[in-house]
């Protein structure tokens, strides 16, 4: 595994700090652009029927480059051979932050089905509180965890 890395470092670190822009900065951008956007929407329905589209879309788009994140991981900590060396605590903490993300990520995708079931019923006061809690709560909370695992990437990267 080490070998591999060595021979594809550049390709494999510009696919981990890809998969992080993306993830990330696909967050920000919904959370904080289009959804002020949505709220213009004056029907209700309609309003959350964009806004759980608008979640179907990013999650499609963030759940590939979640994965390719984790794999981009395996390879470095191999390669750099971090869990043996002293920066060990920052690749640990670094994969606790993405199993959370993870986690956090797939509980998103439930509870947004789980509200397009309730939207499709009539169920108007259950899909907003669905909804309400994955844009007030749960993609904040992935933000602040995601840009502390950048800020750590820049620590590990001057490391290296
Ligand atoms: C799963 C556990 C993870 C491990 C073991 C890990 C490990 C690393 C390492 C070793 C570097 C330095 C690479 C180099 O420059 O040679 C790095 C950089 C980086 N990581 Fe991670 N990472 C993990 C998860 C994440 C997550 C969840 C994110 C963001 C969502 C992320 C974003 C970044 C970014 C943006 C950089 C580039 C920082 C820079 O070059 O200044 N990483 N990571």
């Amino acid at each position: 595994m080490q070998e591999i890395f060595l021979q594809y470092k550049t390709v494999i670190i510009f696919l981990h700090v890809m998969s992080a822009v993306v993830w990330v900065g696909g967050m920000i951008a919904l959370r904080f652009a289009a959804h002020a956007s949505f709220m213009e929407i004056e029907s209700p329905i309609k309003r959350l029927e964009r806004i759980a589209h608008a979640l179907k879309r990013l999650f499609c788009i963030v759940a590939p480059f979640a994965i390719i994140l984790l794999v981009t991981a395996i390879f470095m900590i191999k390669g750099y051979g971090i869990s043996q060396s002293e920066f060990a605590p920052f690749g640990y903490a670094k994969e606790g932050i993405w199993t959370v993300m993870f986690i956090n990520l797939t509980i998103m995708i439930l509870r947004r089905n789980r509200a397009v079931k309730l939207l499709n019923a009539g169920d108007m006061v259950g899909a907003k509180f669905s909804l309400e809690l994955i844009g007030k709560f749960m993609v904040p909370v992935n933000i602040v965890l995601g840009v502390v695992a950048i800020l750590l990437g820049t620590f590990l990267s001057n490391a290296f």
